[in-house]
């Protein structure tokens, strides 16, 4: 069979992906929209082997023993489809930190879905990738498309998968992806997604989640910047009311994730165009635009809490590389 090596990028939500109504599944609450962030990378070779016994799992040069499980899953299901009872090695390596709140495993199971099923030997469709990602990490339904993104929450199955709505040259905006803290954050999106429902304001926001979508999309359709980053950040601070009042709380900011909220609304003050997106972890995402960027940048790196900040643009669909990692 042959080797295969896929580069993928995470993305981050406009409007997130926050409860299940199948956990086995991953059958989304709610829809969502996102922007893959290029810049951002994980590549994952795939080879599976005759002579292995088990699956092998390389994850930034370390053998993978925690999550383990969760990717020999996601690799039976593709055994399952291409009728194969081999093991896989897999090697994967990305260039940004790991589970501090930038999608790691959306890139990392999008990137292992390509790959593994490309070498496997299956031809599938780009609904049925996604599909398949899903199953892996809700977020990696995404990060197998480009551009753009909106995953339909679907009833079942085969009706929950993402689509690019607009390709990644449709609009330059920027991604500037603020780096404050590489540690590991204290609570893993899959176990938030698990008590999600707790949070007394989450009916509330169940209830107005599709106008929202809408009006995200909208304002892309629009290239309305300021709207869509007013948007994109108020579902920031709701997604993160949710997080605070859900039993047990979870607390996913570092002080320097708030100097710099703090700072992003005090560029606004001064005609900035920036606007910040904040995920499960406590490294923060601020969108601005092409006119913008130059000062944004400046003025997130002269923060005392900012660690670096890497330069990201809306990212395209995932790549195959010839160049492969063992
Ligand atoms: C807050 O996709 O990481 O980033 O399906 O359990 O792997 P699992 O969860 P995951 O959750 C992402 C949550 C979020 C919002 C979003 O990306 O839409």
């Amino acid at each position: 069979m042959k080797k295969t090596t896929y580069k993928a990028s995470p993305d981050i939500a406009l409007v997130k992906y926050w409860g299940k109504k199948d956990e086995v599944l991953r059958l989304p609450e709610n829809g969502s929209v996102s922007i893959i962030v290029g810049g951002l990378e994980t590549t994952t070779t795939v080879e599976f082997q005759r002579d292995l016994n088990k699956d092998e799992v390389t994850i930034q040069g370390k053998k993978v023993t925690k999550e383990l499980e969760r990717v020999c899953k996601h690799l039976d299901r593709i055994r399952n489809l291409a009728g194969t009872s081999s093991f896989a090695k897999v090697v994967s390596q990305n260039n940004f930190p790991l589970s501090t709140g930038l999608s790691s495993s959306g890139s990392g199971f999008a990137a292992l879905t390509l790959a593994a099923t490309k070498a496997a030997g299956l031809e599938l469709t780009q609904k049925e990738l996604s599909i398949l990602a899903r199953q892996g990490s809700g977020s990696a339904c995404r990060c197998v498309c480009g551009g753009y993104v909106e995953w339909l929450d679907g009833e079942r199955s085969n009706s929950s998968y993402a689509r690019t709505i607009h390709p990644a040259s449709y609009w330059n905006l920027r991604d500037l992806v603020v780096v404050v803290n590489e540690g590991q954050k204290s609570t893993p999106s899959t176990k938030g997604h698990k008590t999600a429902k707790t949070s007394l304001f989450y009916s509330e926001r169940q209830d107005k989640i599709d106008e929202k979508i809408n009006q995200v999309k909208q304002a892309i359709s629009n290239k309305n910047f300021v709207q869509l980053g007013e948007l994109m950040e108020a579902e920031t601070l709701e997604f993160h009311s949710i997080l605070l009042t859900s039993v047990p709380p979870i607390i996913a900011w570092h002080p320097g994730t708030v100097e710099v909220m703090l700072a992003v609304q005090a560029m606004r003050e001064e005609g900035v165009q920036a606007y910040f997106s904040i995920s499960t972890g406590f490294n923060v995402h601020v969108l601005t635009t092409s006119n913008h960027e130059k000062l944004t940048l400046s003025r997130l790196k002269s923060l005392d809490s900012v660690k670096r900040v890497i330069g990201c643009s809306v990212g395209g669909e995932p790549k195959e590389l010839n160049k492969h990692l063992f």
